[in-house]
């Protein structure tokens, strides 16, 4: 009985020592959280992973989904079909377009109808096995995405992450989402992670007359104002961003940018926040 939990321990802090080494080799690394649910945390991710590789890094961008019970980023990428691979205690990505890497709970889940009924140590174990488990490969973004809230998840990556470089918030312009995100703002604030920059998720709707309806309220200034921080992009209303990149062609690439504002937009967001934290965009 002795041995056995001095056994556990051993290896507990392994997988610790692990996730700290492996992220350490990563030289960016960016958090996506907001307080709120349904604002476009996960649009968000899978969108700024693939302008980072339309930005020069592409083969280069892992994302981790932490959203434990609403895994979305495979299906944003349209990739929740795939078929993990391991390899002793070596866990593969499932590779998305332009070479993007994610790893998902999904992946681990034979039904995917199944509630998942964690209590917080197991949510942050997994977390840190994945960050310790998964090959990236020669990743130099690491993008994490989370649940909303600050919860078990989010400890955990500020636990088990080596110098996150910083967070990307994400709101609409309606008065309940302001509020509740001020939270995960201060709470960036306690773990001293830099606040790269805001995201306008819901911004307005474009009307064939080009004037841009501002369906959740005035953001703005006002955001800005209320959360301490710069809104790098505005996103409006597109329901392209509620399916699978894949399925009316990848934004991303050349021949199908033009004309798209969200894809534009998330573009010149993924170049602030690279000039912010060393990267560089080609
Ligand atoms: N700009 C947008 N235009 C249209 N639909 C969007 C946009 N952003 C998000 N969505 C949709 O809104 C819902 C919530 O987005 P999601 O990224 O999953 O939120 P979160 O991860 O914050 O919970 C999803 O159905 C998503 O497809
Ligand atoms: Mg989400």
């Amino acid at each position: 009985m002795g041995s056995n939990f001095a056994e556990m321990m051993r290896k507990e802090a392994e997988m610790k020592i692990k996730a700290l080494k492996k992220t350490g080799e990563i030289p960016i690394k960016l958090v996506v959280l907001s307080g709120k649910g349904g604002v476009g945390k996960s649009v968000t991710t899978a969108n700024l992973a693939l302008a980072f590789s339309r930005l020069g890094y592409a083969g280069k961008v892992a994302v981790l989904d932490g959203d434990i019970h609403g895994p979305s980023i495979p299906i944003y990428l349209g990739i929740e079909n795939s078929l993990l691979r391991a390899e002793g205690e070596t866990i593969y990505p499932i590779e998305g377009p332009m070479g993007v890497k994610v790893m998902s709970i999904s992946y681990f889940l034979s039904k995917q109808d199944l509630p998942i009924i964690w209590r917080g140590p197991l949510k942050m174990k997994f977390i840190r096995d994945m960050l310790a488990s998964v090959d990236w490969g020669k990743a130099e973004i690491l993008l994490i995405d989370t649940p909303p809230g600050t919860g078990d998840e989010i400890q955990s990556i500020t636990e088990y992450v080596t110098k996150l470089s910083g967070a990307v918030v994400v709101t609409s312009p309606s008065d309940a989402s302001i509020n509740v995100v001020k939270r995960a703002v201060n709470f960036l604030k306690v773990k001293k992670i830099p606040l790269l920059g805001i995201i306008e998720n819901f911004s307005y709707i474009k009307c064939p007359s080009g004037y841009e309806a501002k369906i959740m309220g005035e953001g703005g200034e006002r955001i800005e104002k209320l959360l301490g921080g710069k809104i790098i992009a505005r996103i409006p209303y597109d329901p392209l961003l509620s399916t699978s990149i894949q399925d009316f062609g990848n934004p991303y690439e050349e021949e199908n940018l033009k004309g798209n504002e969200a894809a534009k937009a998330y573009l010149k967001a993924a170049e602030q926040i690279l000039s912010q934290v060393g990267g560089k965009a080609q």
